[in-house]
C-alpha cells in the first residue's frame, strides 16, 4: 500500500475515513481523534435506532455505492480508508476496494479474528442462514438465535420450533411463527449467557462467526451447558491488506502521515 495521507478540507490536518459500525471501529476513531494535525470522520450506515457514536467527526447513512464513496472521499478530501465495520458486512466493504481504487487512496482492512472451537463444543458450520436452518430441526426444538434482524426470513418456515431472537433494534418482515424477541445490545458475559439459556431451557444456538470478546459469552455459555452451535462461516474477506487488531490499525494511519502530523498521542487535543 502506497500514499501519505493528503492534507483534507481543513487547512493543515490529515483526513482519514474510518467505516464503522463495530467496537474496533470506535476503537480506532477514539486513538486517532485525540492526535493533532489529524481529522477522523467516522462513517456508520444507520441501521441502528441508537448507535454508540465515535469520537471525532461522525456521518450516517449510505453512500450510494462505491463511486458514490469514491466522489464522497474526493469531496472530503480524504487521505487514507480504515474499513473496520463487522466480518459479515461484506458489501460496504467490496464498495471500499472499489472506491479506494477509483479514488487512489490507501486502503486498510481491519478485520477481528473468528472463533476457534474449544475442547468441549459442539458446533455444525453453515455456509448460510438459510444453511444454519436447515440444520436445526435435527440439533434442538428451542433455538437462540442471535443472528441479527436482518435474515430471519431464512427461518421463517421451521413453525416445529420455537425461537428467541435477540438482537439490538425490532426486527420486521417474514420470521419464524413460535418466538420471543430479545431487545438488547453486548457486550454479553459467560455467566449472564448461561442463565439466559436455562431460564428459556434453550436447546440450541446460532451465530455468525463474528469473533471477538464482546460476544463470546456465549459460546462459553453453550460449552458449559452442552448445547450445539450453529456457526455461520463468514464471507470472503476483500482484496485489501488486512490487519487483526486495532494498534495495528492506528500505527498504519500513522505511518501514511507525513512526517509533520506524527506528533505523539495527546488527549483532548
Ligand atoms: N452484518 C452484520 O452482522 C453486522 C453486525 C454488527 C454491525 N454491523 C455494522 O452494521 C453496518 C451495516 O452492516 P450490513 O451487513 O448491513 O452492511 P453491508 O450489507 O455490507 O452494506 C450494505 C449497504 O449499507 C451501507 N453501509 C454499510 N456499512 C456502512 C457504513 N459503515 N457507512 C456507510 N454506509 C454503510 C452501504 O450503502 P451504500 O451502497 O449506499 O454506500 C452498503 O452498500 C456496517 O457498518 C457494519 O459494520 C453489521
Amino acid at each position: 500500500m502506497t500514499g501519505a495521507v493528503t492534507a483534507g478540507r481543513e487547512v493543515g490536518r490529515a483526513t482519514v475515513l474510518v467505516l464503522g459500525g463495530t467496537s474496533e471501529a470506535r476503537a480506532v476513531a477514539a486513538d486517532l481523534a485525540g492526535r493533532p494535525g489529524l481529522r477522523v470522520i467516522s462513517s456508520l450506515a444507520g441501521r441502528v435506532r441508537d448507535p454508540a457514536l465515535p469520537a471525532g467527526q461522525v456521518r450516517i447513512g449510505g453512500f450510494g455505492g462505491a463511486r458514490g464513496m469514491a466522489d464522497w472521499a474526493r469531496a472530503e478530501g480524504v487521505g487514507a480508508v480504515v474499513d473496520a465495520t463487522h466480518p459479515f458486512a461484506d458489501t460496504i466493504s467490496a464498495h471500499a476496494v472499489e472506491a479506494c481504487a477509483r479514488a487512489r487512496l490507501p486502503l486498510l482492512r481491519l478485520l477481528r479474528p473468528g472463533w476457534q472451537a474449544q475442547p468441549g463444543d459442539d458446533w455444525h458450520h453453515a455456509g448460510s442462514l438459510a444453511e444454519a436452518a436447515s440444520l436445526l430441526p435435527a440439533l434442538g426444538a428451542r433455538v437462540f438465535l442471535t443472528t441479527g434482524r436482518q435474515g430471519l426470513a431464512a427461518f421463517a418456515a421451521l413453525d416445529r420450533l420455537w425461537f428467541l431472537i435477540r438482537c439490538v433494534d425490532p426486527p420486521h418482515g417474514p420470521m419464524p411463527a413460535h418466538h420471543e424477541v430479545l431487545l438488547a445490545r453486548g457486550p454479553y458475559a459467560r455467566e449472564p449467557e448461561r442463565a439466559l439459556m436455562r431460564h428459556f431451557a434453550i436447546g440450541v444456538l446460532v451465530t455468525k462467526d463474528s469473533g471477538g470478546p464482546m460476544t463470546a459469552g456465549k459460546l462459553a455459555a453453550a460449552r458449559d451447558l452442552g448445547l450445539p452451535v450453529v456457526m455461520i462461516r463468514r464471507p470472503d474477506p476483500p482484496a485489501a491488506q488486512s490487519v487483526p487488531a486495532v494498534d495495528d490499525a492506528v500505527r498504519w494511519v500513522l505511518g501514511q502521515l507525513p512526517a509533520r502530523h506524527r506528533a505523539p498521542h495527546s488527549a483532548g487535543a
